[in-house]
């Protein structure tokens, strides 16, 4: 008899699948939610009789050993040992030699090599360090912490003494190719693994404990670790999402690491990387509320927001936490009670409060308006639109638009949407200043431009103190002596204003003076006009516009278009 046989013989298919999905007898069987795909009414069926497996909903079939290789990722040479020692069947030295140890195998090793390490002689540096982080001796076994002693090579001799092969070294992260040959990619750090959903380690991170370098090493990607397909603590958090109907996102190793300590086992770390659809479905699958709880300083908000969005895109309820004080979860609850924590969960917003507050103080300033509400709009038009109806006036305060416009924008009418936020990119994408500055040097240069505009209108179109001033001077005075008069006075402002200014109009694509000039009039009126109709907009929107002010809007409106 065939080794395999014997094994399939000496076991039972339902005992060993029983282990993993929850079996209730059916006909010649049994049958329960299959492992391979997502469903909620089961189709995955277990035969005694032939000792196979077949699923109706995913056409999954097999015996113990495509089972075991399938849930536990292991090559049929790993599944075949694996349950040889299950059935307390011996291999013959033949049938043991011939296997390579898998990937998943060589990280399991390096996680005990490394606890082994913090917990030995070689260890007192790095429980120092734990104790000054407030970690104690529970959270080694709990979240198998571990230490990379500061050597070149312990972990890369450890592991070729038992077998494994350079090739194998390489592919697993764990050593890296150097001039003298392998060595260690980790070495004296605090070693957290990372973990797959099924609890295999995939990766790890090391932090610093002293010394120069960088603050975390982590695994790089490859054969079985994708950084936007897991979640760190994720394998220990799911069942408290579940429990709790909720999850917590924060960065970092440390931060999902306290929040467990501290009672919250539903956060889970994205380590820094935005967060992704891959994340975004593992974390639907236990709730679909979840709250997110990042550095509040940290360097991208925009990179964070869009995160939120990808989650928000894959049905996940975002709620974002404002944690106070700049500190991150970590050391917040070092300094605070989970009580306190648990405020900071209640004071969280949805996620498109959170984009309105982001962008609030741009919306604030006349400068930065426009283009903030195209941001602003264009970002909400990701979400649905029930999310965000409750804050229609605190968009129509803020943005200055009409409750009316709103509703239209909102609404997706993508005519409206361009007429207010499209069509004029290219002004928004051109910095007034340095048109303001052109407008200057076309007047300096060129008696007909200077001709073909009133005082009163260029101080309307001029924004800049500066170039406001510089334009008044040249339309009240002999641009040909100006030149000197700035001079002999020290005024480079000016002068350095015209330089400029003429440098960019040197880059404008008119071909001749009057295209160049049309085409900046145009730019800086236009955005007069806006400005004024989002001042009459403002007076709508409080009932407050006069007769003349309809009059007026309808009119700028009509010129904008044009
Ligand atoms: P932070 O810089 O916020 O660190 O990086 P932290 O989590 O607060 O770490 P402690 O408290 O100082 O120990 C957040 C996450 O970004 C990744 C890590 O996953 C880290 O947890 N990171 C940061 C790196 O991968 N490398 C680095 O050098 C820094
Ligand atoms: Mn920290």
């Amino acid at each position: 008899m065939k080794i395999y046989e014997e094994i399939k013989n000496a076991l039972d298919i339902s005992d060993i699948i029983g282990e993993r999905v929850k079996l209730k007898r059916s006909g010649r069987g049994f049958m329960g939610l299959c492992p391979f795909h997502d469903e909620k009414t089961p189709s995955f069926h277990v035969f005694t009789d032939t000792q196979t497996y077949y699923c109706f909903g995913c056409q999954a079939a097999g015996d113990i050993f495509t089972f075991v290789m399938k849930t536990e990722g292991l090559s049929f040479s790993e599944a075949l040992s694996l349950l040889a020692a299950r059935a307390g069947i011996k291999l013959s030295q033949n049938e043991r030699s011939n296997r390579e140890k898998s990937l998943y195998e060589i990280l399991d090793i390096a996680a005990k090599f490394f606890t082994g390490n913090l917990t030995g002689v070689q260890g007192g540096a790095a429980r120092a360090y734990m104790r000054r982080r407030n970690l104690d001796e529970n959270d080694i076994a709990k979240f198998s912490l571990g230490y990379s002693i500061n050597s070149w090579d312990s972990l890369t001799n450890y592991l070729r003494k038992l077998g494994v092969k350079d090739r194998q070294l390489l592919d697993s992260g764990l050593s890296l190719p150097g001039n003298r040959g392998l060595y260690d990619r980790f070495r004296g750090r605090l070693m957290f693994p990372v973990k797959d959903i099924a609890g295999r380690v995939i990766a790890f991170g090391g932090r610093l404990i002293d010394g120069e370098g960088a603050k975390y090493i982590n695994s790089p990607e490859g054969e079985i670790y994708s950084k936007r397909k897991n979640l760190y603590l994720l394998n220990e958090a799911k069942r408290f999402i579940k429990e709790k109907n909720r999850s917590i996102l924060v960065e970092g190793y440390m931060d999902a690491l306290r929040l467990h300590k501290n009672g919250f086992g539903e956060a889970a770390a994205s380590l820094g990387t935005s967060l992704t659809a891959e994340q975004a479905d593992l974390l639907a699958r236990f709730s679909s509320r979840c709250y997110i709880c990042y550095d509040s300083d940290s360097a991208g908000q925009n990179a964070a927001l869009r995160g939120m969005y990808i989650l928000s895109e894959h049905g996940l309820d975002v709620h974002v936490m404002n944690i106070p004080e700049g500190k991150d979860p970590d050391e917040f609850l070092s300094a605070n009670s989970p009580k306190d924590f648990e405020k900071v969960i209640f004071q969280s917003v949805p996620l498109v409060l959170q984009q309105i507050n982001t962008l609030a103080p741009a919306l604030g300033k006349s400068e930065t308006r426009k283009a903030a509400t195209k941001e602003l709009f264009e970002n909400l038009s990701r979400l649905n639109i029930n999310e965000i109806s409750p804050y229609r006036s605190k968009l129509s305060e803020l943005t200055m638009i009409p409750p009316t416009e709103i509703e239209k924008i909102l609404l997706g009418d993508a005519q409206n949407l361009k007429i207010n936020f499209v069509n004029n990119d290219e002004i928004f994408t051109r910095s007034y200043e340095i048109l303001e500055a052109a407008f200057c040097a076309m007047l300096f240069n060129y008696p007909e431009c200077r001709l073909s505009i009133e005082i009163s209108e260029a101080c309307e179109i001029l924004e800049g103190e500066l170039a406001r001033d510089t334009a008044l001077s040249i339309l009240t005075e002999n641009p040909d002596t100006l030149v000197s008069l700035w001079l002999s006075t020290g005024d480079t402002e000016r002068n350095a204003l015209i330089k400029r200014g003429e440098e960019f109009c040197r880059s404008l694509e008119g071909k001749n003076v009057a295209e160049k000039w049309k085409n900046l009039y145009g730019m800086l009126n236009t955005r007069r006009m806006k400005n004024l109709l989002s001042k009459i907009q403002m007076k709508m929107a409080q009932n407050n516009a006069s007769p003349a002010d309809l009059l007026k809007f309808f009119e700028l409106k009509n010129k904008i278009l044009n």
